[in-house]
């Protein structure tokens, strides 16, 4: 990967770039940092890289060094993904950290005084960075700022992987607390699980407490993290085919659809969910649910599309809800928690962020039910721990999502990460 950062002050980064782990990754050239000098792109004999703002106000840098200095670093390739720092810009966050280390080049813009001739932000940067609500004197830390956190994903330039991983912020987690020798220091010790050499007590300790760290002190990260790898038990989708209701609200059964069983399936392996339970009382469908899966996992399918297999096999058909239920709590060794969903609004429904606090809290396996038709008949709502509110758009009182969106929505919330 490769970093040019644009600055009026260069010795700023010298002693940052040649330090510690930063400085390891660029001495191992895991990562190329050019630093430009804004000044050798100026005219003049005072090389003026800023002038007055226009209106009043302090000073701005000019827009033609910055857009020499560009070209230069773009040389005869593509053109750099450029960042400018700015108070205005989006606040830092990890997510943003692994997209950006996921560029081949990036262009940091160091910002000074009043900042930058807007039609230089607006002609080329392609996203503005803040590192946090406050004002600094100029570009220069928060440009360092970036660079130890996107330098810090690349591969090879902290020593072990999983350090990274485990960290804080870590699918939007806190971390764990650390603790080294003595054992026992004045009296208080380490705690238990970490002293157990179980690789797995130590894992479940430590993702306890990111959970509850989480909790306690960032319960406001909870909505945008992914909280997967953090559930001891599994989750479940289900797809009632029965008991729900038909355009009339009459209990029925409907028809499974293959567009439900692709779709679904994909959407459940990209989040992470153990089955894609079908629930329908026909022998007949069940049985067409059993033939296209084995199209995809063992027939010519598995041939063309493999990746589909992988998704199709997460399917898993059920006669009935109660029975499916029963055999998650057998494989969990757990009662699951059972969570229903609907488009119409329930007493009692409850708010999707107070579950995802929930099912992190409670350590049990968690199984979405989802309705086909009109929805999930009321007996199967009534019978269920928590239902969820609906999902809303805001746009008026029109809320018809096929059940594949809404699938798609929910799972996002609880599994996705941003
Ligand atoms: N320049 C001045 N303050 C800043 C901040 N908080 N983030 C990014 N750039 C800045």
């Amino acid at each position: 990967m490769r970093i040019t950062v644009v600055t009026a002050f260069p010795d700023f980064l010298k002693s940052f770039l040649s330090t510690s782990i930063v400085g390891r990754g660029v001495a191992a050239e895991r990562l190329v940092v050019d630093v430009l000098d804004l000044r050798d792109f100026a005219d003049g004999a005072y090389r003026q890289v800023d002038d007055y703002a226009f209106g009043g106000g302090g000073m701005v840098l000019m827009a033609e060094p910055l857009a020499k200095a560009l070209e230069k670093a773009a040389g005869d390739g593509a053109r750099p993904f450029v960042l400018g720092t700015s108070p205005q810009g989006a606040v830092l966050t990890q997510e943003m950290v692994e997209s950006l280390a996921a560029q081949e080049h990036l262009f940091i813009v160091c910002g000074h005084y009043e900042g930058l001739d807007e039609r230089f932000t607006r002609r080329f940067v392609d996203m503005e960075v803040s590192i946090g609500d406050y004002v600094l004197t100029g570009g220069e830390l928060p440009a360092m700022v970036l660079i130890d956190a996107v330098a810090r994903r690349i591969p090879g330039v902290v020593g072990k992987e999983s350090a990274v991983e485990e960290d804080s912020f870590f699918r939007g987690f806190l971390d764990t607390p650390h603790f080294t020798r003595p054992s026992v220091w004045r009296g208080e010790s380490v705690p238990e699980a970490l002293l157990s050499g179980d690789h797995e007590v130590v894992r479940s300790w430590r993702r306890r407490q990111a959970v509850l760290r989480t909790l306690r002190r960032r319960p406001d990260v909870l909505s945008r993290a992914n909280v997967q790898p953090y559930l001891p038990c599994g989750a479940y989708v289900a797809l009632l085919h029965h008991p729900v209701l038909d355009r009339l609200g009459n209990v029925t059964t409907t028809a499974v659809t293959g567009l439900d069983l692709h779709d679904i399936s994909r959407t459940c392996t990209t989040f992470g969910v153990r089955r894609f339970c079908v629930v329908t009382p026909l022998e007949g469908q069940r049985e067409m649910v059993r033939t296209i899966v084995a199209h995809w996992t063992e027939g010519y399918g598995a041939t063309f599309n493999p990746k589909r297999g992988e998704a199709l096999r997460r399917i898993k058909v059920f006669p009935e809800f109660r029975g499916m239920l029963r055999w998650v709590e057998k494989k969990e060794r757990n009662v699951p928690l059972v969570v229903g969903t609907s488009a119409r609004s329930r007493k009692g429904a409850v708010h999707w962020l107070e579950l995802k606090r929930r099912i992190v809290e409670d350590a049990r396996p968690v199984v979405f039910l989802f309705g086909t038709g009109w929805g999930l008949d009321e007996s199967v709502l009534a019978s269920c721990d928590v239902q969820l509110q609906p999902i809303r758009g805001g746009e008026g009182a029109y809320n018809h999502l096929s059940v594949r969106s809404a699938v798609s929505v929910l799972l996002d919330r609880f599994f996705g990460w941003r």
